[in-house]
């Protein structure tokens, strides 16, 4: 991570000191890389080059609008799955016909909002769903363009809250029910079946799974001989959270991609959303209290689960560094928690750390993607700023939430 590094024993973000933003904003703020981001997607996009896909972020992974707005300008489309999200990546200059709405749930109002605002693709997770949008499709006058989702029953060897292509999971047709059903869409007048798509997971290191994807697809395409605009290849490569994380290699799969492509003569798309912002962004809190336990220091930061969901909900481990780095590690375990009344606020725990007092400022990293999007306001504490940093100049891009209009309701 080129734009986070210590420079001396300071943290900086590109040209820009953490300890000086953190005088001129209050603590817990979310802190940005724009570098960054404009990295990941160029860097992307040239790892598909071969491909040219259609990238459509997901937006569920950060729903900032300065955010998509950057990414509207390097050219990405969206993946939503609310109208919420539709609205926001329209708001924010993602043209309709670059975006697709997935999820199993979506409502008729959030289906009619699709349709009138003439989206590139609904990809369809149910029988139902598409006797839904064929009926509202003909009652608007409009021959919707529709993908169907399946769920190839292809193991992610993800953590299983954050897998989705297993036949026990919600998500998609199974192949058997969509061949069965793909033979009745001829009655639907008013859906055109312009794709597939696929998402299997999250936070996937592995190729394997997403090679036998492929494999199942073009089995099934040549099977039933569908003529098909796009394929929609999801999202889900994963990042690298640990030392240890090794991470795909999107070239060599890129050249399996296109060879897939070729055969099958469609475009493209792909759903990336952590890849493209889980390292863009770190947290930065301040270190209320700290108090002695049983072998161990609780090191209590002002930052908690409301603000940062990822640890309590998947046991992610999120790194946890200090913005003034000093030589000595103490030989005692630290245990950073947060101030929210749950066992589960907590973070990443070390058995050395360098010395740590109150008020000083550490930084959770990599929690760009589902950090701020996930964060709640539970407890009653108000939702944090997001700030973003340009070289040597930083941008509130999102105001903290006002505690007096949050108490209101
Ligand atoms: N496309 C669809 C249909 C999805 O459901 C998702 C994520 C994506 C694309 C993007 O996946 P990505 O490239 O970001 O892996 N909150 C969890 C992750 C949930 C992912 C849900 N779906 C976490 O913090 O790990």
């Amino acid at each position: 991570m080129q734009n986070f590094k210590y420079i001396g024993k300071k943290l900086f973000v590109e040209k820009s000191s953490v300890k000086n933003i953190a005088k001129k904003n209050q603590t817990p703020f979310y802190l940005y890389s724009g570098n960054q981001i404009k990295e990941n997607y160029i860097n992307f996009a040239t790892n598909f080059k071969a491909v040219s896909p259609l990238i459509c972020f997901a937006t569920k992974a950060n729903t900032n609008l300065k955010i998509l707005n950057m990414l509207a300008k390097l050219g990405s489309g969206a993946d939503v799955v609310s109208g919420g999200e539709l609205l926001k990546a329209i708001k924010a200059g993602i043209k309709p016909n670059k975006i697709v709405f997935s999820g199993v749930g979506k409502t008729e109002q959030e289906l009619k909002m699709a349709i009138s605002k003439k989206i590139l693709l609904i990809n369809i997770e149910s029988e139902s769903e598409a006797i839904l949008i064929d009926k509202i499709a003909k009652k608007m006058s409009k021959k919707v363009s529709v993908g169907f989702r399946l769920n190839p029953n292809v193991d992610a060897k993800t953590h299983k809250k954050i897998s989705t292509g297993k036949a026990e999971n919600k998500f998609g047709l199974s192949i058997k029910n969509f061949m069965n059903f793909y033979k009745k869409t001829d009655q639907f007048k008013n859906l055109s079946v312009d794709a597939l798509s696929v998402h299997i997971g999250s936070q996937i290191l592995s190729d394997v799974p997403y090679k036998k994807t492929l494999k199942i697809l073009d089995k099934l395409i040549t099977k039933l001989k569908i003529k098909l605009k796009y394929v929609d290849l999801g999202g889900g490569f994963g990042i690298s959270y640990k030392k240890e994380d090794r991470l795909i290699n999107l070239k060599s799969y890129a050249k399996l991609v296109a060879e897939f492509k070729k055969k099958i003569n469609c475009k493209i798309i792909f759903e990336p959303g952590r890849s493209l912002i889980g390292n863009t962004g770190i947290l930065i809190s301040k270190i209320q209290y700290i108090k002695k336990g049983q072998n161990k220091k609780f090191v209590i930061i002002d930052a908690g689960m409301n603000d940062f969901m990822r640890t309590a909900l998947y046991d992610a481990v999120h790194d946890i560094i200090p913005i003034s780095k000093k030589n000595k590690k103490e030989n005692i375990a630290v245990e950073f928690v947060g101030p929210i009344c749950e066992t589960s606020c907590k973070f990443v725990k070390y058995n050395k750390y360098q010395k740590v007092s109150e008020d000083e400022l550490v930084a959770i990293t990599n929690v760009g993607a589902y950090g701020s999007s996930l964060s709640s306001n539970y407890n009653t504490k108000p939702l944090i700023a997001e700030i973003i940093v340009n070289k040597n100049k930083f941008k509130i891009i999102k105001k903290k939430q006002d505690l007096y209009k949050l108490i209101n309701s």
